[in-house]
């Protein structure tokens, strides 16, 4: 175990002794889990080391100026708590739900997850109202781009949408498990898109015959970047998959790799190439959409959203819980969860700067790392299987910790985009 647990000497930050049993135990999973792999990444090693890559990446921090006119301008929506709300789910049934989130249909128990609404320390985040999301994108094309987060997010969308405009249609589907996939709303003639893309930046997917992805960090993925001129809002969610053993390609430059053992490259952890993946797609985005005249782009990061691993992935009470985390006990996101969202939103502070008052590519984020901690209760746990439990309580039953039900408290990832994306109409 030397190999794995020596990376943490070097740190300053302490490891949650959670985080290091987790690790332990991941690090003697065998490779059984091939579905899983596919569908969800672990986190296998949280280790950053000394090493750092070696490319220049600036870093400038100052933050985005922000109006002061209006409270919903200046709302902090990523500060704030969970409070139980009698209301409800905006939707309780809804067709584009996948099998693997659908908790109600599969016989989660307990609904008290659906009674939370978030509540910001400062301000109100209102109902996610589909009219206007509609309204605001008439005749216009909206990308979700990233790993099944991405796609959890755009399920969760199409749900909401759904209850006020149900003429849409799923007019492109391509791919295995669907990854590429377009619905056409007629009536407002919008189309919203799902692109998968786990890295953004071009890149080779782990396999069976190669057990590390591979990533080449100075160009786009072009399977949705070649779309970028029809695109005018792209929603962007990457991060579990930088967690995996990986090679790193700058042209054909070797940089390094993380996890790797048995390769002779230089371990360079993950959290440096996670910035660098934004930074060379931001760029390329300005780059392409800077220039031409086809109207203004909004793009958009959804920060990394943390497991609620327990323990074993495959153990009974995997992601037991069934009320959010108090905010007064949970004040401090964990280590590599604040690290993720730190490189992305520092990417998207960088870019935004860079194209301030150029006004044909806007970018934000839309920071719910701390809102996703506080969710433990929140994800389908055994329930990505429909009645796990049918014929009684097993041992082992595998356990979704990473993704959301639908509904549930990902919905609440979509009223805060709705309302960043407000914010980004009215600074034109
Ligand atoms: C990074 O590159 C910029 C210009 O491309 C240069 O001004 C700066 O000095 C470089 N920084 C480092 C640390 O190499
Ligand atoms: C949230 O707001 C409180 C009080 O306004 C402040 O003390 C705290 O630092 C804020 N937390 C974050 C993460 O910004
Ligand atoms: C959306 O897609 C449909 C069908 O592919 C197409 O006819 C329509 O022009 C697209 N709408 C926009 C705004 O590009
Ligand atoms: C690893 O790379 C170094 C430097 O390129 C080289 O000297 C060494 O022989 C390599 N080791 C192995 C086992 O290939």
């Amino acid at each position: 175990m030397d190999t794995i647990i020596n990376p943490f000497k070097d740190q300053t930050h302490s490891i949650p002794l959670k985080k290091l049993l987790l690790l332990i135990i991941y690090a003697f999973l065998p490779i059984i889990i091939i579905f899983h792999l596919i569908v969800y990444p672990f986190p296998i090693s949280f280790s950053q080391s000394k090493h750092s890559l070696n490319i220049n990446t600036s870093s400038s921090t100052s933050s985005k100026e922000i109006g002061n006119d209006n409270v919903e301008i200046s709302c902090d929506y990523s500060n704030g708590s969970w409070v139980y709300d009698k209301l409800g789910p905006l939707y309780t049934k809804c067709n584009t739900i996948k099998e693997g989130q659908d908790c109600m249909a599969h016989g989660r128990p307990d609904n008290n997850y659906l009674y939370y609404r978030w509540k910001p320390k400062n301000c109100e985040l209102p109902r996610f109202d589909p009219k206007k999301f509609l309204q605001i994108f008439k005749n216009k094309n909206i990308a979700f781009v990233g790993d099944s987060l991405a796609r959890n997010q755009l399920e969760s969308l199409l749900c909401m949408l759904s209850t006020f405009s149900d003429d849409h249609e799923l007019v492109f589907s391509h791919g295995d498990d669907n990854k590429f996939r377009k619905w056409y709303f007629h009536s407002y003639n919008m189309n919203v898109s799902i692109y998968w893309s786990p890295f953004l930046v071009d890149g080779i997917e782990k396999s069976d015959k190669k057990n590390y992805n591979t990533m080449f960090l100075d160009s786009i993925d072009e399977k949705w970047g070649m779309d970028l001129d029809q695109m005018d809002l792209v929603v962007l969610s990457v991060g579990h998959w930088f967690l995996h053993s990986a090679v790193y390609y700058y042209g054909d430059k070797v940089l390094g790799c993380h996890y790797c053992s048995g390769l002779n490259y230089t371990e360079v952890g993950f959290y440096d190439v996670y910035g660098k993946a934004f930074e060379t797609t931001f760029k390329t985005i300005v780059e392409r959409r800077g220039k031409n005249n086809v109207g203004v782009l909004d793009v958009v990061v959804t920060t990394f959203t943390p497991a609620h691993f327990e323990g074993e992935w495959d153990k009974y009470g995997a992601c037991p819980k069934t009320k959010p985390y108090d905010v007064e006990e949970r004040k401090n996101l964990e280590w590599m969860d604040a690290e993720m969202r730190e490189r992305a939103i520092e990417q998207v502070r960088i870019a935004d700067k860079e194209v301030a008052g150029q006004k044909r590519v806007r970018f934000e984020a839309v920071d719910v790392t701390k809102l996703a901690y506080l969710r433990p209760d929140g994800h389908p746990g055994p329930y990505m299987h429909p009645f796990p439990f049918a014929k009684g309580i097993e041992e082992r039953v595998q356990n979704d910790c990473v993704h959301w039900c639908l509904p549930g408290a990902i919905d609440t990832w979509n009223e805060i985009l709705l309302q960043v994306i407000k914010r980004m109409e009215r600074t034109i």
